[in-house]
């Protein structure tokens, strides 16, 4: 179910993108963390009562949230890297640009400014730890952590990467590329 909602949805995506990227500001910021906390807590109990009409309001108004938070900035290095992994290896749009949040928000552990507070506000003050939470989330909603798990190799993934990198979305990203590497899922 969780999973099948990250193929449809990337609202959590869309917040996080907006967070870490270039343009983001205090009304962008604002819509972001709502969405990005909310959805961490709402969607583990949407799966055990998936007909719950509280729960799935509360996940179309976050998923309006991020709207209006992307809406503001644009997306960035997540979809920019998501973009070849649906066209190359067939990843719905959903998980392509799912996979990689743990390892973007890790490589911005360092971050500080608005950026720095709004991800503090969603992960805690060690973003290193909230990557490996993160990557413990979407792990348990079965979406794979690695580009291996969606049969990308080495070579295809530093392909990716650099023509990310060089892509419009991608020079919106506030940090840098040559630090994505997958990260181990973290007990909470
Ligand atoms: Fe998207």
């Amino acid at each position: 179910m969780l999973k099948a909602c990250l193929w449809r949805d990337d609202t959590l995506s869309h917040a996080l993108e907006s967070l870490w990227h270039r343009k983001a500001n205090p009304v962008t910021a604002t819509h972001a963390v709502v969405a990005a906390r909310t959805i961490l807590e709402v969607l583990p109990a949407l799966v055990a009562a998936p007909d719950d009409p509280e729960l799935r309001s509360r996940m179309a108004e976050v998923s309006l949230s991020a709207g209006l938070a992307f809406s503001g900035t644009r997306t960035a290095i997540a979809h920019s890297i998501s973009y070849p992994v649906t066209l190359r290896h067939g990843v719905t749009h959903g998980i392509a640009c799912s996979f990689t949040l743990p390892m973007i928000l890790h490589s911005l552990a360092d971050a500080d400014g608005l950026h720095g507070r709004a991800l503090r506000d969603i992960f805690g003050p060690d973003l290193r730890v909230g990557a490996g939470k993160l990557a413990a989330f979407l792990d348990g909603l079965g979406v794979g952590l690695a580009p291996a798990d969606y049969g990308i190799d080495a070579a295809a993934w530093e392909n990716i990467l650099a023509e990310a990198t060089d892509g419009p979305r991608g020079r919106n990203f506030i940090g840098a590329t040559t630090r994505l590497h997958p990260v181990a899922p973290r007990a909470a």
